[in-house]
């Protein structure tokens, strides 16, 4: 009787979830392709029936970031990048953002999370470091630490996962932004101790009401409107997020740059779109840093 009642729950549960998936955001991204592969083995041609982005080989850029110098003559960028495909439009915005910060004359520094393994769980060893400062640095934060240290500026760079940082970019600001070290107490309360820095966010996203840019960039649905209110209560809701964060740490938010006009995959004009794209960013860039 039990197990009948069990099996009756979870068939309506299952049958409850159906139409909740074909409504998720992924379903209506510009990358996706409208195919349904439910579960099963990986397809073998996973790039052409994947709705993730993939930039056509031919269009990636490989960019060797020039470094942090010691003079501290040019303005010093880091990117802390929480996305494991190169291949993502995600990354093309990365190395579009460097590379346009190199050929304006700052010096780039790129931590790809990924590739050096960055363990983003706070764990029970560290926790009253993090929380308040006590012991010293994990190695491992010690290292972020002096990179983030001699930044001007911090670019932080994801995929939009639900909403927020992804796991492993939310665990670099969990870790490395400990107190005493990004903040501390005062008597007259909390005080950023990462003072003439700037943040900035950029972020692709598969759909986040449509628009590209932030606050007051959405694409009008309706005659009259600027924007769309739809994607001006996601750009305020990561706006405040990083606002907040911001605050804590000391630092000025910069803004941030959200795409979610997304080539698709097999798009005859994709190089067309992808240079829009590109550009936007770059103008974007010049005006939020100031830059010439
Ligand atoms: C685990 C996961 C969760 C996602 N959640 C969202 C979401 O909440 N909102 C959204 O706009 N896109 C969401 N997406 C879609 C991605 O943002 C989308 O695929 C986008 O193209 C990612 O950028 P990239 O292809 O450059 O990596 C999600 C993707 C994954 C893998």
């Amino acid at each position: 009787m039990q197990k009948s009642v069990c099996a009756l729950v979870c068939a309506a549960a299952a049958a409850l979830a159906a139409p909740a998936l074909q409504a998720a955001p992924e379903a209506v991204s510009g990358a996706t392709v409208k195919v349904n592969i439910q579960g099963g083995a990986m397809p073998e041609n996973v790039d052409a029936v994947t709705s993730a982005s993939v930039v056509p080989e031919k269009l990636r850029q490989k960019i060797v970031p020039n470094g942090f110098t010691r003079d501290g003559k040019a303005k010093r960028v880091l990117f802390v990048v929480g996305d494991p495909r190169h291949e993502s439009v995600e990354w093309d915005l990365v190395n579009t953002a460097a590379k346009h910060f190199m050929e304006k004359g700052l010096e780039v520094e790129i931590r790809d999370l990924y590739k050096i393994g960055f363990n983003p769980v706070l764990p029970l060893e560290s926790f009253f470091h993090a929380k308040d400062g006590f012991g010293p640095a994990p190695k491992d934060v010690a290292v972020e630490q002096l990179i983030v240290s001699a930044a001007d500026y911090i670019v932080f760079c994801y995929p939009n996962w639900h909403d927020s940082p992804n796991a492993i970019t939310k665990g670099y600001t969990e870790r490395v932004f400990s107190k005493q070290f990004a903040y501390r107490d005062t008597e007259k309360g909390l005080e950023g101790l990462l003072k003439d820095k700037g943040i900035f966010l950029i972020m692709n996203a598969g759909w986040v009401g449509m628009g590209r840019g932030s606050v007051g960039d959405g694409i009008p649905q309706k005659a009259g409107e600027k924007s769309n209110p739809i994607w001006d209560s996601y750009m305020t809701a990561y706006k405040t997020v990083w606002d907040d964060t911001a605050g804590f740490w000391g630092v000025k938010n910069l803004g941030q740059f959200v795409n979610d006009r997304t080539p698709g995959n097999h798009d005859a004009d994709y190089a067309e779109k992808l240079q829009k794209l590109r550009d936007d960013l770059k103008a974007s860039l010049d005006r939020n840093f100031g830059l010439k």
